[in-house]
Formats: structure tokens, sequence, C-alpha cells
């Protein structure tokens, strides 16, 4: 769709008086800011950035933008990696950078209520502090917000053992397209009133509502934690072992799987003294517990299923400083790999005791059609980040190849029971690829309820699907 109307200087104003002018951004410099995510190099320039800093403003936004068909688009930290957030109709963009205050936390009933600006790790200290546990942690947890977590329901290495930020979502405040303010359930631990919208909001990546405030569940903190890192020399044996752990009855609170060139680059950017042998690839494997003495026995049988599966190392890390310098170099591969070159990254997902499978084939993908993939995630999950650079690469076969060989790859995940994206959404970058896993009467349910929430087409456009 895109019978938009003009955001004219009328427009602008009437949505400038809302937040102020201090709290909104016309100059071209700044918008671009707002115009990226860390999505490969795009940049789509919003016409007007506002700043709200309540429910009430974003409400006032919304009507304005309704009455004149104007895109909106909602916008936390802008870490995404699926291009979610960026407004490739041009219009308004909402920031949540001031609506960024835990309003509550509440050590009754172990939930949490905060605005959707928070920043993830701040939410987990915060809770940390009182003896509770908020777990979705993904790798940008310094810099992303619930608000954007939500959108996706990013996940993170945690998640093999505690569900991903879905799991954690009681009840959401939201400003319907029109302006109205609902919530979506109650700040219960159960609810059977009606259709859950509050789950159809989770992931929903900004298309059906905008998210003012967020109630989410806690557990009590595991305060140990136990961390081992195995080196293998076969790449698809570090992938077998994985269902392997499971089946001997240890739930870890992360498998996580990292390839060679991944570890290779991540350390050497940070400058880690690491050395590399033989190894192809790793695993790093963490156990958690509230009692110390519960840690070993589960290290040991991780170790004995290791050894079954040709380990060639194992390291044991169990004092903080290690355990953080081991989980610095997981969570930077990301961002260091994307410095490397011109990249596509595919959030691959399978079921977990098809991980070997997927990784073999998505060697082979790469050796056929002759490029660099580095892969690294959450192997528990059968999440396997699968980033492909570009480096010397033409444009031809970069432009009319590359789509191609992703094809055949998300075509391996949906026989082997898996699908396109596991945590990074849907967004800009993986709308092409949408059928591979959907019927027709799929898409057809998806944009009927797309058409309940949002008539005029004005949430967040052009992602998910056309709209
Ligand atoms: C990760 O697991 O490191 C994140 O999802 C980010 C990324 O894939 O780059
Ligand atoms: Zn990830």
């Amino acid at each position: 769709m895109s019978n938009f109307g003009k955001l004219n200087s009328t427009i602008i104003q009437s949505l400038i008086s809302v937040t102020g002018q201090d709290r909104s951004i016309t100059e071209p410099e700044t918008l671009k800011v707002y115009g990226k995510d860390h999505t490969e190099d795009f940049v789509y320039l919003p016409e007007l950035v506002l700043i709200p800093e309540n429910t009430e403003q974003v409400s006032q936004i919304a009507k304005i933008c309704f009455e004149n068909t104007i895109p909106l688009t909602s916008r936390g930290a802008g870490t995404g990696l699926s291009g979610a957030c960026l407004p490739v109709h041009g219009g308004v963009v909402i920031s949540f950078e001031k609506m960024n205050r835990i309003i509550q936390i509440d050590d009754i009933n172990y939930q949490a209520v905060l605005e959707p600006g928070v920043i993830n790790e701040q939410l987990q200290l915060a809770v940390q502090e009182k003896g509770m546990f908020y777990p979705p942690d993904p790798a940008s947890k310094g810099s992303c917000t619930i608000g954007g977590n939500v959108a996706h329901s990013s996940g993170g290495p945690r998640c093999v053992k505690y569900g991903t930020t879905r799991d954690y979502i009681l009840n959401l405040e939201m400003v319907l397209s029109d302006g109205e303010v609902i919530w979506t359930g109650a700040n219960v631990l159960k609810n059977s009133t009606g259709y859950n919208l509050t789950q159809l909001m989770v992931g929903s990546e900004g298309t059906l509502g905008i998210i003012t405030k967020i109630v989410v569940k806690l557990l009590p903190y595991p305060p140990f934690r136990s961390l081992m890192l195995a080196s293998f020399a076969s790449a698809t044996e570090a992938c077998a072992c994985v269902s392997s752990i499971f089946k001997a009855g240890v739930q870890p609170s992360a498998i996580e799987f990292m390839d060679r060139k991944g570890v290779k680059l991540s350390v050497q950017h940070q400058n880690i003294s690491f050395e590399q042998k033989e190894e192809n690839a790793y695993l790093l494997i963490e156990v958690d517990a509230f009692e110390e003495t519960a840690l070993m026995p589960q290290c040991e049988v991780i170790y004995n299923v290791l050894e079954n599966h040709q380990v060639l190392e194992v390291l044991m890390a169990d004092d903080s400083e290690t355990i953080e310098k081991l989980w610095k170099i997981r969570r930077s591969i990301g961002e260091v790999v994307k410095r490397q070159s011109i990249y596509k990254e595919e959030d691959t997902v399978v079921t977990r005791g098809n991980l070997p499978e997927l990784y073999e084939y998505v060697m082979q993908i790469s050796e056929s059609y002759g490029f660099e993939a580095v892969c690294y995630g959450h192997a528990g999950d059968g999440n396997l980040h699968v980033n492909i650079l570009k480096n010397d690469l033409s444009e031809d076969i970069w432009q009319n190849q590359l789509p191609e060989a992703i094809t055949k790859i998300f075509e391996k995940c949906k026989a082997l029971g898996g699908t396109i994206s596991g945590e990074h959404g849907i967004g800009l970058v993986q709308k092409p690829y949408m059928s591979i896993v959907m019927k027709e009467a799929h898409f057809n349910i998806m944009k009927g309820i797309k058409q309940a929430f949002d008539p005029k087409g004005i949430l967040n456009p052009g992602k998910i699907f056309n709209n």
C-alpha cells in the first residue's frame, strides 16, 4: 500500500506540538540516525522523528497519523537485524528513548512494569539486585530495548532453558492505530479470557499497534554457574553433540555454537590471547543452579557426552572473570563479523537434532556458490546464525545468485522441521522468503489480522509482508 497522505507542514506542526520542539527531529543529518539499524547498510530516512514521554503523547501522535494516513514506525535502540524498524515509506518515527523507566518491580508477584525504552541489561541488573531473574538475553543486551525485544520475541543464549521474550510477557499497554489505548490482557500468570492479544502483539514487529507499557514475569535468580568451552575438529560433530547432552538428562542454561572463523575474528578484534590449534568449532555450554553443589554433577554428565563426540579439549570456567571473557568472545562475534564486509545474515532454525544436517547443508551451499559463511548461534535451540560475507564477490553474484542460495537454505530449514527466523524477525530482509514457509491461506489470515488492527495500513508499513 502506498496511498499514504503527504506529511505537510501543517501536519508536522501539529505532531511537533504533541511532544514539543525539543522532542522532535527534522534535521536531515539527525534523521539519518533514525533511518538505520544494525541490518546490513540500509538507510531509509523518516520525515519526522518524535520522542514522546508518555502514552498520552503516543496516542495523540497515532490519532494525527491515522486521520492523515501517515506511516508511523516505532523504534527502540535500532539494534535489530531484520530491518524491522526502518521507515521504508518515510513518515513518522516514534523513538522510545525517553520512555525508558522501570515503573515497578514487584517482588511479591515476581513481575515488573516497564516502559518500552528500558534497556534489557538494565532490567536484568535491577531485578537481580532483588534476587529476581529476567532471562532473555540477546547479544545486544547492553543496548537493545525491551520494546524492541517484544516486537521480535528476541532470544539469546539462555532461551534454551528459559524460553524467549514471548514467555515472559504477561500484559501490554498498546496504542491502536487510531490512537485508542487498550491493555491486551491482565497481570496474571493464567488467562483464558478471549483471544490472546498479548501473544499476538509479541513478535508483530510494530505492525499491529504501538506498545507503551510492558508487564514481564520474573523468576528467582539462580546465583551459581559453570561454563565449559569444548573444542571439536569436526563442526558437524559439535552440532551432533548438542542433542546428546539433552538425551543424557541435563538442561544447560546455554549451549552456543561458534565456528573457527567467528572465534578467530572475535578474539583478534578484542585482543584476547586465545590459541587455536586444529579445532574447527566450539560449544560454549553453561549450567546454572541455586546450589553450588548442583553444578559439578551436571558438568560431569556433559563431559562424558563430549568425550563420546570426539571433543578435542574442554576448558572449565567457574570464576567470573573467565566466564565473562568467554561470553564476550561469543557475544561479540556477530558485531565483529559484520565489520569484515558487506554481509547478509540468516537466522536459520531447525529442530535441535537436525542441526548437524543444517550445518552441513549451509557449508555445501556456500562452497557451491563460492561465498564465505561464518556460523554461530544458539545450538541448543537449533538456531544457527549464518553470516554470509560479500568480500570480493561480484555485484551480480551478490544480487542475483545469493537470493537463490538463501532460498535453498531456507527450503532446507523447512524440510528439517524449522523456519526462516528463530529470533531476529522478518522485518524487511526476510520478507521475500516468507512464502517458503507459509501457504497463501496462512498469509491471508495474517493479512486479515493486520487489516483488523490497522485498517489504513499506517503501522510500520512494508514489514513482514507487503500491505
Ligand atoms: C547473536 O546471537 O549473536 C545475535 O543474535 C546477534 C547476531 O546474530 O549477530
Ligand atoms: Zn542470536
